[in-house]
């Protein structure tokens, strides 16, 4: 085994995010806005996509040196022909320690309820729901395809169901959007199996129009919620992780905040991304990945990808949610940032 690595901030490498597809059938206002992603917008075609056993062969060799999380992302990764198969081949590898991995999946919950069960058959562990409102007119706005609260609720308590917990349910919150939904939300999902988490609006890739007026600070979130039903902070289950989490006190369980702009956590970033096309960005706010598809398809081994990507995370120094300014405009150094629906959530 390879061992652990860390990057030029002493990060070590903990988390995979592999996205698989670059294509969505949302068109979330903050994601994939309409405008941009029309009819004519060039998504990757099928020969650019990584195959299954090129991902299982790139997440292999992470393990190898340290990643102990692997989390399916897209787009939408349940809109992968075959995804069950991808997870099932990524459900044998094993720790140098022996341990199995974490093996999770971010989605809208379009597809979970007819899936659910084939996604635990594989081995999947859990899965992590995208959910913006509660009000079905607010989240056809916000989702922009017509697409309805009850169908993703039915998704949930299928993955419920099939056992793929703990389960958390993604809010992202546009002021004048969907902040009207803050506490419908956290009434609903309040004493409920899912952990409920807001995210702050960011402003990753060059199209979603980001302003820091549309932000609403994770802390207006917590007095909002906290007014009504009490809340105390508490302690992080792992190190690097994205969420702060506090309880209810009456014993309603527990929600998250993950306020990459009012609070940036880049200082134990433990990430790394792998896109649909199989560029390595060490950061989500990255203008070029590193292309590790070349070095798959040029037939080099494991052990040269291996040290490519130690050497990648070595020289790491990313920390954009520490040092964004306001005027970001789609930037960074005057070029353009990838966006979210291809680096992955
Ligand atoms: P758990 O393993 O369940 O704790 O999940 P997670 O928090 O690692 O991942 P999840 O996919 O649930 O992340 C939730 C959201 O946090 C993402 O959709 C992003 O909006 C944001 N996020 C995740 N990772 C990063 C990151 O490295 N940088 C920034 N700025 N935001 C991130
Ligand atoms: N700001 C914050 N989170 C975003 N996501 C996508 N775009 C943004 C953005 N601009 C995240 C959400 C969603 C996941 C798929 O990607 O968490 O649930
Ligand atoms: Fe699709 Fe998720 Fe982006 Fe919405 S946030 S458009 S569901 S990838
Ligand atoms: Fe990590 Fe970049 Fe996000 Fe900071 S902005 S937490 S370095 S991915």
């Amino acid at each position: 085994p390879a061992g652990r690595v860390q990057d030029a901030l002493a990060r070590p490498l903990h988390d995979l995010r592999i996205s698989v597809t670059d294509r969505c059938n949302f068109r979330c206002v903050y994601c994939m806005p309409k405008e941009v992603f029309d009819k004519d917008y060039p998504y990757l075609p099928h020969s650019s996509l990584l195959s299954f056993e090129e991902i299982t062969r790139v997440a292999r060799l992470f393990v190898e040196h340290g990643v102990e999380k692997l989390r399916l992302t897209g787009g939408e990764p349940l809109l992968r022909k075959d995804i069950e198969r991808l997870v099932a081949m990524l459900r044998e590898l094993k720790t140098p320690s022996g341990r199995p991995l974490d093996l999770t999946l971010t989605t809208n919950a379009s597809l979970l309820a007819r899936k659910a069960r084939s996604l635990k058959d594989a081995g999947l562990d859990r899965v992590t729901v995208s959910l913006d409102a509660l009000d079905d007119a607010t989240f056809r706005r916000m989702n922009d395809v017509d697409f309805a609260v009850s169908d993703v609720l039915e998704g949930l308590d299928a993955a419920h169901a099939a056992g793929l917990g703990p389960i958390k349910v993604n809010m992202v919150v546009k002021r004048g959007m969907n902040d009207d939904q803050i506490l419908p939300m956290a009434r609903h999902f309040k004493g409920s199996p899912f952990i409920l988490r807001f995210i702050e609006f960011m402003d990753v890739g060059a199209s979603n129009g980001w302003n820091m007026a549309d932000v609403v600070p994770s802390s207006e979130v917590v007095r909002r919620i906290g007014a009504e039903m009490p809340l105390e902070p508490i302690a992080a289950n792992y190190s690097g992780e994205t969420a702060e989490r506090w309880r209810y006190t009456d014993g309603g369980g527990e929600i998250g905040l993950i306020s990459s702009v009012t609070q940036a956590f880049c200082h134990d970033c433990s990430r790394i991304r792998l896109s649909t096309e199989g560029k390595l960005y060490t950061c989500l706010f990255a203008t070029r990945g590193h292309d590790v598809r070349a070095l798959l398809r040029e037939g080099r081994s494991d052990l040269e990808i291996s040290n490519a990507i130690a050497q990648l995370w070595r020289v790491r120094a990313d920390r954009y949610s520490e040092t964004r300014t306001i005027n970001t405009a789609g930037l960074v150094r005057g070029e353009r940032k990838v966006e979210m629906s291809y680096i992955g959530g």
